[in-house]
């Protein structure tokens, strides 16, 4: 697996941060979707729940039921870079967004809607992603640090390898307790 540790300044706009915008230069294949697209997406099929974000093909709805309209292994890439914690996702909304069982859920639509042998590409500040559990296999972790105060972005790629559904998910890999809250107060 290859893995390398950048510097870069932080900023709310994730693709904007200049190694992960060559990172995401270099990764991407192909037809690419972004559920939780922000400003600054390549993904050439778009989302985001704000109005004011993405292009003017750009969808607005709820990640999750955006992904779940979309058809089984349409897609060589989906790119997977939602609220980092569950108090940003709070932001948003409805209370369903800021809970783990969603995000799983979201993971699981990914992994359906990704070819064989297709991407996913994931940020946050762990190095989860979509998982062997679901058939994927870890082959590029970027770290970019942001300094001493900051957590670092935590940037994977992983590879679609043997897929297997998998169905409501409400606790992954441990750590979360039974508020939904991460033990890790930097994390929440
Ligand atoms: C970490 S930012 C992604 C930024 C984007 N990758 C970029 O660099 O511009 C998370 C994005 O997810 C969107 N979002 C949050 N909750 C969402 C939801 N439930 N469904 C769809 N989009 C959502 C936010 O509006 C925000 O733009």
């Amino acid at each position: 697996m290859r893995i390398e540790r950048k510097w870069a300044m932080p900023n709310k706009w994730t693709f904007k941060i200049k190694p992960i915008a060559e990172f995401l230069r270099e990764e991407i294949v192909g037809l690419t979707a972004d559920p939780f697209a922000g400003k600054n997406s390549p993904a050439q099929e778009q989302n985001d729940i704000q109005e004011d974000c993405g292009n003017i093909d750009t969808d607005h709805k709820d990640a999750l039921s955006w992904l779940k309209d979309k058809r089984t292994e349409r897609y060589d890439t989906a790119l997977f870079d939602p609220p980092y914690s569950i108090t940003q996702a709070r932001q948003y909304g409805k209370k369903e967004f800021a809970s783990m069982k969603y995000w799983a859920n979201c993971k699981n639509e990914i992994a359906r809607i990704i070819k064989p042998g297709g991407k996913a590409i994931c940020f946050g500040w762990n190095s989860m992603g979509l998982g062997k559990n679901r058939g994927f296999e870890m082959e590029r972790i970027l770290l970019v640090a942001h300094g001493g105060s900051k957590n670092d972005t935590i940037c994977t790629v992983e590879i679609k390898e043997n897929y297997k559904p998998i169905e409501n998910i409400t606790r992954e890999g441990g750590g979360v307790n039974k508020r939904g809250a991460n033990p890790d107060p930097r994390q929440n």
